[in-house]
């Protein structure tokens, strides 16, 4: 066990059993107890309730001295001196703030989404947090519902991969390791789908949805040992995660065996009341606790209600033994039984953690489009540069949601940066064109059209704003906002090369706009390190390697619009397609074929999934199976050649898709099975190995079991969710 070892010679479950044996009901109800902190005071009710053993947990508290405090009083003052779980949501960095999830899941690069979760603890960590609200493995589908930028993206695969990831970078292989944080995986179950992308509504998935689609990533995060959960506020059909029994108990527990605790959201218990599931407090208490949650955020009815519900016999006394005991598992994992320091006096922000920013800021932006070679810049090329936008100096803006602990200061702008490089290679001339991302027009903008007009180049930092996206931060037209569309056109219409540089926190809506610059690189909300990482990829130091996470919609009544759709019995056909603006005046009725389409945005997104250009090119070749038929207890070896035909050095994220062509139940016409992220010098070949396990063909069948079912497969490897090298094979 190392280090942190137990003092204790009881194995876990025998501790945990005598502690429980020692507890006051109020000291059990108190350990289900997660309160907000006082902001950097301990408030005189807070003090009494952590003396009378009423709290088992405190939120928001990120001030040291009051952390040290409310421990302090925790360990010596109450009877038992259990110590406090102290959370905070650290969702991309804590004072250094990496990429939005949505853009570090952009970088399809478990590895480095690993270490900017390790950063994040650690930084956290030292200011005596021990509990993260993160990783949010909510599937998002849907870019109008603000939280999208929190998500993993669109895909079960990458989401559950990545927030894996997330898990291990925050927690490590020991808990109890001072710089180490318990992650907690959200939202138990189904929010990403909320009805119109509108924050908290009603959630309808059916089951077997649900277990293909949006549990894996929860499964893939157990799997890497997270120690809690939180149930979603939403109501999935029907009943409230927070009092979902279906969730909580018979998937959560009794199928995938979860040992650590569900924690609600905020209020989330408390709220039963207004979704209308129960009359009042009580029996918000008696439903969640019956249904399987653990412990109670900002609300306290577990705590205010669980007496009377325990002499009712309404809950009963082994239902708290259990909720308590897995409140006390994860604090004995943590090592705050043993000793663990409040604030930990070695842990300090590690220098590092900035150079972990600009690399995820740098793979994470996606090159969306580049005509004749736009981008990159070259440096001896350009004198005149224009730097327009709302967002290209915003050292707040580029953090994105989530962030109440980021230091704005160590942000490096766009202009900044840009700044830097001024005197020896060219001269910027900033014009902000818009006051904010929402503004609809004014004065700034001629001046940004004049700055335009007598530049080499015109850089476009548009998008949104931080507070456009994020909770309750919903949007339903994701199209660039205010006038900056407008202010596209006219920088464009100058005829001065233009690049479109978007921060945002969602996938936008750009088909208005996409044809007038020249290239468009998607930075999602890159972090503090936002302004070096866009300056070098602009010109070139870096060459763009992110991914699309989530697919960009035409426009944003294509939505839900993902790659891995079903077929239909009616898929749409470019033969007989016609748009709007072609069909001819009088056509009747059957003449643009009666497929699935939309007249006014035809079939396809603006951008797949999976989607990213680079500045050197990768050609595939060579695809081969090691057979063409195979068992369902083998693994499929799939070889390809994967060549850098550029002259720059470059980096490929090489994806894996299947298909099953005919199942009991319809499927998907694409599934991401596997992806690799690889880095090749100009002219290097590289032969490129996956080993597809046959269980990983499974689906759920109508049953509501993974089942794997003989048949044909076909399956692409290449650069995009489209296309691709093919190949068919059978599974015996
Ligand atoms: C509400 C959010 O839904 C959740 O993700 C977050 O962790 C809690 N508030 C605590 O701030």
């Amino acid at each position: 066990m190392g280090d942190h070892a137990s003092m204790d010679i009881h194995p876990p479950a025998e501790r945990i059993r005598a502690l429980l044996a020692t507890m006051s009901l109020a000291e059990k109800l108190g350990q289900l107890t997660l309160v907000n902190g006082g902001e950097g005071r301990v408030p005189e009710e807070l003090r009494r309730d952590i003396r009378d053993g009423r709290v088992g947990a405190v939120l928001n508290e990120v001030d040291p001295d009051t952390v040290r405090e409310l421990q302090r009083i925790a360990r010596e003052e109450s009877r038992l001196g259990l110590p406090l779980l102290v959370g905070r949501d650290v969702i991309h960095g804590f004072r250094t703030i990496f990429p939005i999830p949505l853009g570090q899941a952009a970088s399809w690069n478990p590895e480095l989404v690993e270490e900017c979760a390790r950063h994040s603890a650690a930084e956290a960590a030292a200011v005596g947090v021990n509990w993260t609200f993160a990783p949010m493995v909510d599937i998002g589908r849907d870019p109008r519902w603000g939280r999208v930028a929190e998500t993993l993206g669109e895909d079960p695969l990458l989401a559950g991969t990545l927030g894996a990831a997330m898990v291990r970078g925050f927690q490590g292989a020991d808990l109890a390791a001072p710089e180490r944080l318990a992650a907690c995986a959200k939202h138990f179950a189904g929010y990403g789908a909320s009805e119109s992308g509108r924050d908290y509504n009603s959630c309808s998935i059916p089951e077997i949805e649900l277990r293909a689609t949006h549990f894996p990533p929860f499964q893939q995060a157990l799997q890497a040992g997270v120690a809690t959960l939180m149930a979603s506020f939403s109501d999935l059909n029907g009943v409230p995660a927070s009092a979902n029994e279906f969730l909580l108990r018979q998937v959560l527990r009794r199928e995938w065996g979860f040992e650590g605790f569900v924690v609600s959201d905020w209020e989330s218990v408390g709220q039963l009341v207004v979704h209308g599931l129960v009359a009042d407090g009580r029996g918000a208490a008696r439903a969640a606790a019956g249904a399987g949650l653990d412990m109670e955020m900002a609300s306290t009815t577990l705590r205010e209600h669980g007496a009377a519900l325990l002499e009712a016999g309404e809950l009963s006394l082994e239902r708290l033994d259990e909720m308590v005991a897995a409140v006390l598992g994860v604090k004995l994992r943590l090592g705050l039984l043993d000793g663990r320091d409040a604030v930990p006096a070695a842990v300090a922000s590690d220098p590092a953690a900035l150079d972990c920013a600009y690399r995820a800021a740098v793979q994470g932006t996606v090159l969306l489009k580049n005509d004749n070679g736009t981008l990159p810049l070259h440096r001896g090329a350009v004198r005149r540069l224009a730097v327009i936008g709302p967002l290209a100096d915003e050292p707040a803006e580029q953090l994105g949601t989530w962030v109440f602990d980021g230091d704005p200061a160590r942000s490096v702008t766009p202009l900044q940066a840009l700044r830097q490089w001024e005197s020896e290679s060219f001269t910027v001339h900033y014009a902000r064109g818009l006051e904010t991302s929402r503004e609809r027009g004014g004065a700034g903008m001629a001046e940004a059209v004049r700055a335009a007009r007598r530049a080499d180049v015109a850089l476009l930092f548009l998008g949104e704003e931080a507070i456009l996206s994020g909770e309750a931060h919903c949007r339903a037209d994701i199209r660039l906002p205010g006038a900056q569309e407008e202010l596209v056109r006219q920088v464009a219409a100058t005829g001065t090369p233009t690049v479109l540089v978007l921060l945002a926190g969602r996938p936008l809506a750009l088909q208005e706009v996409v044809d007038h610059p020249g290239a468009i690189l998607c930075a999602w909300h890159p972090g503090s390190l936002a302004g070096p990482a866009l300056r070098d990829l602009l010109f070139g130091l870096e060459s763009p390697s992110g991914r699309l996470p989530a697919t960009f919609p035409r426009l944003g009544g294509q939505i839900p619009i993902y790659y891995s759709q079903k077929n239909t019995g009616r898929p749409a056909d470019p033969a007989t397609f016609l748009s709007l603006d072609q069909i001819p005046r009088g056509a009747t009725q059957h003449s643009v074929g009666n497929t699935s389409h939309h007249l006014d945005a035809g079939y396809t997104p603006l951008f797949p999934f999976g989607h990213g250009l680079s500045y050197t090119s990768f050609e595939y070749s060579g695809l081969r199976l090691d057979t063409a038929r195979l068992a369902r207890d083998g693994a499929l070896g799939i070889t390809l050649e994967l060549r850098n035909t550029g002259s720059r050095a470059g980096a490929e994220v090489v994806q894996l898709y299947v298909r099953d062509l005919v199942g009991s139940v319809t499927r998907p016409v694409r599934e991401l099975k596997a992806f690799r992220r690889e880095v090749l010098a100009p002219g290097e070949c590289r032969t490129v190995r996956f080993v597809l396990p046959a269980r990983e063909l499974a689906f759920v069948d109508r049953s509501l079991n993974w089942v794997l079912e003989p048949g044909a497969f076909r399956l692409w490897v290449g650069g995009s969710s489209v296309g691709g090298l093919e190949a068919e094979f059978e599974l015996a």
